[in-house]
């Protein structure tokens, strides 16, 4: 009979990875807290409009990537759905649905968890995969903008992941940017014999993602392009110059990238991109994100500004492994109950019970093996303290064995809860967080 698997391109998180995530998204809880983020979480799926009005409908994410969901058996609301491929969209909708606009502005959301896109599996680009995200919105920045990114630089520091770069470009706004874009169509339609089939259909419809190709052929073409940067109107150049200026003065690194535009068709004015020490491609970057400051409008809010980044976690855990950075160690239970008599897991399971109600990290052997082995295997799994029931429970007492010393003690069970506290917060894993 076959086995069924995980479908391709998803993955079990073994607690080995999920404890790397979580000490990941403790991190980001932690900061967010601190830069003043609220959680919030939206739905797995939306209506598929949200992406294709948000993100654009001629963008991969949409055209290519998007699972689309249909309730089946008749599907009788004839809505379609997708389940999302990032989370920003669907933030904006949930600010507009519930008027966040009325709320004292910037209203600042942070959110943790899987996305979704139908991507051809490979190291590192998965077809679910999880993004740690804030979203800052009714604010026009600049000094927002250098906030968000020192945020996500203080994530990775936090993390443990050395050298991160930052590149940085600003992509101007719906002033400056027709002109530019009519200037890139020229320039490449001048080229178009030379363009790969996929690239000249694009020229028409979106031009910009001429400037992120990967092909080959593309490279000298793309280094003799048409720089958005010399292409800004006024506003959108002091914007940047500012934000530059706030960058320095904070002493946030950064490498400008004027080839650097985003694969999500909301963005104006600033956007950016985290990569890994030294490497350049698409499925290496660690995270990104930008400003969208009409994307609220065009998903029928009020016109209002709006920031925001999503890091990849799976990236990150990979980029931590690949940089040496050793993942945590998984939770030891530290206390475990064992008994002489091997049939006797009522008392076992009792005491546990007991331990644990206090707060305090604890397992009962519940096997029926005889307590030489049911020693070995509380030490095999690291714990630091057995409680064994045997004959001194006649006289309302256990033995407390310290597994590592190999030292033991008779304790009263009235003592034992605040014995076992002692003990464990003396251990280094005792302090019954674990
Ligand atoms: P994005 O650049 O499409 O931006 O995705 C952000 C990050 O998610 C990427 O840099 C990468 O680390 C990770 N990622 C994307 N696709 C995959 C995949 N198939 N497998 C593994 N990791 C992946 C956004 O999603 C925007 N919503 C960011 C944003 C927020 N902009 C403004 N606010």
């Amino acid at each position: 009979m076959s086995r069924p698997q995980a479908p391709r391109g998803t993955r079990d998180l073994l607690p080995t990875e999920r404890t790397s995530f979580l000490r990941l998204e403790a991190i980001a809880r932690g900061l967010t807290d601190r830069y003043g983020y609220q959680p919030i979480e939206t739905p797995l799926f939306e209506q598929a409009e949200v992406f294709e009005r948000g993100v654009g409908a001629v963008t991969d994410v949409v055209e290519k990537e998007l699972f689309r969901v249909s309730a089946g058996r008749g599907d009788t609301e004839r809505e379609r759905w997708a389940l999302r491929p990032e989370p920003t969209a669907g933030m904006v909708r949930a600010y507009i649905q519930h008027g966040m606009q009325t709320l004292p502005q910037p209203v600042k959301l942070t959110l943790i968890g899987p996305m979704f896109r139908y991507d051809r599996p490979q190291a590192g680009r998965y077809r679910q995969f999880w993004q740690f995200d804030v979203e800052a919105f009714g604010d026009t920045g600049p000094a927002i903008d250098a906030e968000i990114l020192d945020l996500a630089l203080r994530f990775y520091a936090e993390a443990g992941l050395p050298g991160v770069e930052l590149r940085l470009n600003s992509i101007g706004d719906r002033v400056c940017r027709p002109g530019y874009i009519s200037e890139l169509s020229d320039y490449f339609a001048a080229h178009a014999d030379a363009l790969p089939e996929l690239e000249r259909a694009r020229l028409t419809t979106s031009p910009l993602r001429l400037l992120d190709s990967k092909d080959a052929a593309m490279q000298p073409l793309i280094a003799a392009a048409p720089s958005i940067t010399d292409h800004l109107c006024t506003e959108c150049a002091q914007h940047f110059a500012a934000l530059r200026a706030h960058l320095d003065a904070m002493g946030v690194t950064y490498r400008l990238d004027p080839r650097l535009v985003r694969g999500l068709d909301y963005y104006t004015r600033t956007t950016f991109e985290f990569f890994p020490q030294g490497r350049e491609g698409q499925q290496d970057a660690l995270g990104g994100g930008g400003r969208y400051d009409g994307l609220i409008e065009l998903l029928g809010g009020r016109p209002t500004p709006g920031i925001g980044f999503g890091l990849g976690l799976d990236r990150v855990v990979l980029a931590l492994a690949a940089a040496g950075v050793t993942p945590p160690e998984l939770g030891i239970v530290a206390t475990v109950v064992v008994g002489a008599d091997p049939a006797d897991t009522v008392t076992r399971l009792r005491i546990a019970t007991q331990l644990r109600a206090a707060g305090l990290s604890a397992r009962a052997e519940l096997g029926q093996r005889k307590l030489g082995k049911q020693l070995e295997s509380a030490s095999r799994d690291g714990a630091h303290l057995a409680v064994i029931c045997g004959d001194e429970m006649a006289a309302g007492q256990v033995l407390v064995r310290d597994l590592q010393a190999g030292t033991q003690r008779p304790v009263a069970l009235g003592e034992l809860v605040r014995e076992i506290q002692r003990s464990q917060a003396q251990h280094r894993h005792g302090d019954g967080s674990r």
